[in-house]
This record gives C-alpha cells, sequence and structure tokens, in this order.
C-alpha cells in the first residue's frame, strides 16, 4: 500500500537538529565488525531499513550483534570466519549491502543466495561480479547479472588489480573486501575516486591498505590479503546525504536559519555543499573536527538567493547521491543549471535522471537532458502543485517533499514507504525544524 505526503509551502526554518549516521559507514561497520576477530562497539549507527538488511546479513552468516548502552556491539568471526547462510540473504532495497556482501562471501567456502526487493533485483550487479569472477566467485547461472543471484565463495580467491570502467565506491569495496581473503596484494583503479570510507575503516581495523593518486587522476587503492582485522570502537558522524534535504530546505524557505550538528565533512562526499556555495547559498562550516577518525562539522545554513551553475562530471562521485535534491535546489536559482555526466544515475534505486526531470516537470519546472546531462531553468521561485512518482526511490520523495516546502503551492509524493531505507527520521526532524506535511 503506498503512502502519499505533501509538503506545504513553509517559511523560516529554524532549530538545530543533528541528523543520522552515515549510511555507507553504517554498512561497513557492520560488516568489518563481522569480519573482525573480537569486539567492534558502534555509536552513530543508522538504524535504517537498508542497514537493518545488511545487520540480518551479518547474523545470518554467524556474526552476533546486540545493542550495549545505546551503542552496537558486533562479535565477529575473523577474516574468512563466516558461516554459509541457512535461508536467502535478502538486502531488501540496498544496493550497498549486497554488493559489499558479495566480496565478502566470495572469500569464503559457501554458497549463498543474494535477493532483494524489485528496485534491487532491476540494478545491474555485472560491476561486481566480473572483478570477483576473476579472482574466483562462481555464480550459479553465469547469465544471470542481476538479483536473486546463487554465488559460491571459495578460500582460495586469487589477487587482481582490477581497472574498473566505473567510478563506483561500492564496486572497489567489494573488491578491497575480497581481496582480504586473497594472498598477496588486490589493487583497484577507480577513472576518479570515489568514497574512502571502506580504505579508511579498514586501516582502522588494523589491514594494510596504501593508496596512490596517479597525475591522470585515477586512483589506486590497493589492500594486502589474507588480513587479520581487531574489533574496533566507531564513532558514526550524520549522513551528508540525509543533511542535503535539511540544507536544501533551509536555503528555499525565505528567512531560515538552521544548524545540523555533526555532518561528516569526508572531502569524498563534499560535492554538494561545494556547489551550493558556488551557486552563492549561505553554508557555514562551524567547528570542524574528527569524529571516529572521520572529519565532521557543525553546518549553519541561512536562506538567500541563489544562481544556476555548471557543475562539472568529475564532480559527479562526491555528491552521487544528492543530484535529485540539487535539481530541486536548481529550481529554485536564477538562470540555467546543468548538471554534467550523470549516467550512473540511471542505475540507482530508481533512474533518478528521468524521475528528477519529471518531477520538476510536474512541479512547474523547465527541465532538459541532453544525453547524461540534465538541464533545470532556474527561476528564482517555483510554482509546485505537482504529484510526484517516486518509483520506490527514497532520495526522489525527500527531494520533492524539500521542494514542496519552498514552492507556491503544496506537492505530494505518490509515496514515501521507501524513505525508510536511508533517513527514517525525516518528517519528524524536518517538522523539528518548521517544515509542514499533511
Ligand atoms: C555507496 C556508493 C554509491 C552511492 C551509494 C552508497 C557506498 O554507489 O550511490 O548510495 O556506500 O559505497 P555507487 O558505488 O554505485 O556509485
Amino acid at each position: 500500500m503506498s503512502q502519499p505526503l505533501s509538503a506545504v509551502p513553509t517559511r523560516a526554518l529554524a532549530g538545530t537538529i543533528r541528523v543520522p549516521g552515515d549510511k555507507s559507514i553504517s554498512h561497513r561497520a557492520l560488516i568489518l565488525g563481522a569480519l573482525a576477530s573480537g569486539r567492534t562497539r558502534i555509536t552513530g549507527l543508522l538504524e535504517s531499513e537498508d542497514v537493518l538488511a545488511t545487520a540480518r546479513a551479518v547474523v545470518a552468516l554467524g556474526a552476533q550483534i546486540r545493542r550495549v548502552n545505546g551503542s552496537v556491539e558486533v562479535t565477529g568471526q575473523g577474516v574468512g570466519g563466516l558461516q554459509a547462510p541457512m535461508d536467502d540473504l535478502d538486502f531488501g532495497n540496498s544496493g550497498t549491502g549486497s554488493r559489499l556482501m558479495l566480496g565478502v562471501v566470495a572469500g569464503h567456502d559457501m554458497v549463498a543466495r543474494f535477493t532483494g526487493d524489485a528496485s534491487l533485483c532491476r540494478r545491474p550487479m555485472a560491476r561486481v561480479l566480473k572483478p570477483l569472477q576473476r579472482m574466483g566467485l562462481a555464480v550459479g547461472d553465469d547469465t544471470r547479472t542481476t538479483l536473486p543471484l546463487t554465488i559460491r565463495g571459495t578460500p582460495d580467491l586469487v589477487p587482481i588489480v582490477y581497472q574498473s570502467p566505473i567510478a563506483s565506491a561500492q564496486v572497489k569495496s567489494a573488491v578491497l573486501l575480497a581481496g582480504l581473503h586473497a594472498p598477496g596484494r588486490t589493487t583497484v583503479i577507480e577513472p576518479i575516486p570515489t568514497r574512502d570510507h571502506t580504505e579508511r575503516m579498514l586501516t582502522y581495523f588494523g589491514a594494510e591498505i596504501s593508496v596512490k593518486d596517479e597525475d591522470d587522476g585515477r586512483r589506486a587503492v590497493t589492500v594486502r590479503g589474507d588480513a587479520e582485522l581487531g574489533g574496533a570502537s566507531i564513532a558514526i558522524p550524520g549522513d551528508p546525504s540525509s543533511a542535503a534535504f535539511a540544507i536544501a530546505a533551509a536555503l528555499i524557505c525565505e528567512g531560515s536559519d538552521i544548524v545540523l550538528e555533526g555532518v561528516l565533512m569526508n572531502p569524498t562526499r563534499a560535492g554538494f555543499i561545494e556547489t551550493v556555495r558556488e551557486m552563492g547559498g549561505d553554508v557555514e562550516l562551524l567547528d570542524l573536527r574528527l569524529e571516529g577518525g572521520e572529519p565532521a562539522a557543525d553546518l549553519r545554513v541561512r536562506a538567500g538567493a541563489l544562481s544556476g551553475v555548471d557543475v562539472p562530471p568529475g564532480r559527479a562521485p562526491s555528491m552521487i547521491d544528492e543530484y535529485p535534491v540539487l535539481a530541486v535546489l536548481a529550481a529554485f536559482a536564477e538562470g540555467e543549471t546543468r548538471l554534467r555526466g550523470l549516467a550512473e544515475l540511471r542505475v540507482k534505486e530508481s533512474d533518478r535522471l528521468a524521475a528528477s526531470a519529471a518531477g520538476l516537470v510536474d512541479c512547474g519546472v523547465e527541465t532538459a537532458i541532453e544525453g547524461d546531462d540534465l538541464i533545470v531553468m532556474g527561476k528564482g521561485s517555483v510554482p509546485g502543485g505537482g504529484v510526484v512518482e517516486t518509483h520506490m526511490d527514497h532520495r526522489i520523495a525527500m527531494a520533492f517533499l524539500t521542494l514542496g516546502l519552498g514552492a507556491g503551492q503544496p506537492v505530494t509524493v505518490d509515496d514515501v514507504g521507501m524513505i525508510a531505507t536511508s533517513f527514517p527520521a525525516f518528517v519528524p526532524l524536518m517538522t523539528k525544524l518548521g517544515a509542514q506535511f499533511r
């Protein structure tokens, strides 16, 4: 049953909130916790549907998870020490959980069937299967490239040097996690650096990682295999991809002045704030610090005029999940915004290029797709009034609810059920800032 919701035009958001823990880091903390020997203590874990699916998967593979005084404790089985699951591993909506765990299972002598919801079962898996098969993973029906998939891992993986044709942190991470289980060194060369949480956290857990930046912009990341990981303590900063909705809402709702506490400021995730500032957005970084080995800051955001920008394709990996809400911001800016090189958006939880463009058009915004670029004609204000199709995509739902807060007329999204996959507290936290939904 779908649950529609409308966002009502709102003035002057105000107050301080803390967005929940970063989703990418949350998946990795559970996975590395399961591969470590001993206990890992995690504070600030994002307890969203996607992350809970990863938690269920690592428990099905023999790790233990329990709650201890407001944090989550994972008891791991050591690298290569997980056991075959009794049932299917169901990753729900989560591309990250499923792809990273393909890399983990690849290094174990076990058969497992991976599945997920309708959206996940449409998403491409060949991008991870290809390198993992080179390392020794066997796929039951090797003509299949989407979930459900039955795979057989092996304790005898072969280390590889993998030149990834796409800039994807999930691909990089799947290969590095498999590489932990292989003798020798496994290297992934990415065309443009992507989020580096896997490498940071592997180092923190005691693995040997080296990173080399090439002159042409590529980055090579190497893990030394047959690694031993020790349990660690992890504090997870707020998710910048969730913070992006509150930032955008504050920029477009006249008179707003808000603070977001403890937001992750990792440079490989900083593209949205960089772009917003280029548009003239007033985002101030307060108290930049390290939280759990990652940079974090409090952000003060105030409403103000925005202007259109031209965003280069090379910036895409550092803001890949923020394009729907950036497209919304562009609609409130004066002048044309061109978001370049968005091919990867077509294979997210939905075709986000098409869904963002269609939603903008439904809300009265002149929009075009040219090749892999999205062009938005900003007029400084947005009529709104549309009913937007979310296509089972949490970020499309949150982006267009955000649009409705700043528009002339309320905006309805057809289903908010999927918001729970990444940001279950979206509506209550935005309401705390003064947003109105009905
Ligand atoms: C993620 C990587 C990105 C991103 C996703 C999370 C990760 O996907 O879109 O939400 O945690 O590694 P790709 O690797 O497909 O770009």
